[in-house]
Formats: structure tokens, C-alpha cells, sequence
């Protein structure tokens, strides 16, 4: 069987094109650790008070300007509440949520993301700009969902 050349040239551009993607997808994913995090970590919302990671959670610095906070998003607070953090600093948040999805949201910043229960959420922010920054949950999450806001003072 014969195989017109345009049809030929036309099927070696596909391939190629589809070699190329799937190379830079392969890349991306076990090279530059860019995939989806796909529920890395997840906790039974039923203890996550109780567990090692939230019980007594507090603003721990773990290195040079690095600090690491874990906070529970309940109905309808963040705990811990209102915190200062040095200004320069970078902050890895770990959240979760014993009961309903919330969100953490960040004002001013691009840190927002979704607290669902039975997972683990994690985000780092650089805060270089002193101010106050307002945390909200932008999931609506029940009766007092516009009560969960908090301040972080950045100096
Ligand atoms: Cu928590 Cu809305």
C-alpha cells in the first residue's frame, strides 16, 4: 500500500509533536517535581486536635527567617488566632480541618487554598512587606463563616 508523502510528513509532525508534550509532561512531573500533589498526606478528621502535628500548634522557627505553623480551619475560627510573624520571614502552613472544607486565603498575597477534611494542606509564603494580613476562609463553611478571619502582623 502506498502512503501519499504529505500524509507521511503530516503523520511524522504528529508524532513528533506528541513526543515532544509527553517529554516535557515527564519532565515536568518526576524531574521538576511539578505534578499534583494528589492527597500526599491525609489525617482522620476525628483526631486532628488531638494529633502531634495540631495539638499545641505554635509559631516554631525552624531556621534562618524560616518558620513552620500548624493550623486548624474549625467552625468557625482558625486556631491559632491572630499571629506576628518578623518581617523577611517565610512561613510553611500546614492545615487542616476536623469537620467541614474551609478555606485559607491570605489577603494581599497568592496563598489560598482549600482545607478539606481527612487531608493535609501545605503552603509557604515569603512575607517581605510589614503590614497587617487578613486571613480568611473563602469556603462557605456554615453559619459563622464570616467570622473566620484572622490577622497576621508582619514587622
Ligand atoms: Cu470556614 Cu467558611
Amino acid at each position: 500500500m502506498r502512503i501519499h508523502h504529505y500524509e507521511k510528513l503530516w503523520l511524522m509532525i504528529g508524532s513528533f509533536i506528541l513526543i515532544i508534550f509527553l517529554s516535557i509532561l515527564a519532565i515536568q512531573t518526576f524531574f521538576l517535581d511539578m505534578g499534583p500533589p494528589s492527597h500526599a498526606q491525609t489525617i482522620n478528621p476525628e483526631t486532628v486536635r488531638e494529633s502531634e502535628l495540631f495539638a499545641n500548634a505554635a509559631l516554631t522557627e525552624i531556621g534562618e527567617n524560616e518558620y513552620k505553623l500548624a493550623i486548624i480551619a474549625e467552625m468557625f475560627a482558625f486556631r491559632p488566632g491572630d499571629l506576628e510573624i518578623p518581617a523577611g520571614s517565610t512561613v510553611h502552613f500546614t492545615l487542616a480541618s476536623p469537620d467541614v472544607t474551609h478555606g485559607f486565603k491570605i489577603s494581599d498575597t497568592n496563598v489560598n487554598v482549600m482545607v478539606v477534611p481527612g487531608h493535609i494542606s501545605k503552603v509557604s509564603h515569603t512575607f517581605s512587606e510589614p503590614g497587617e494580613y487578613l486571613i480568611l476562609c473563602n469556603e462557605y463553611c456554615g453559619l459563622g463563616h464570616e467570622y473566620m478571619a484572622n490577622t497576621i502582623t508582619v514587622k
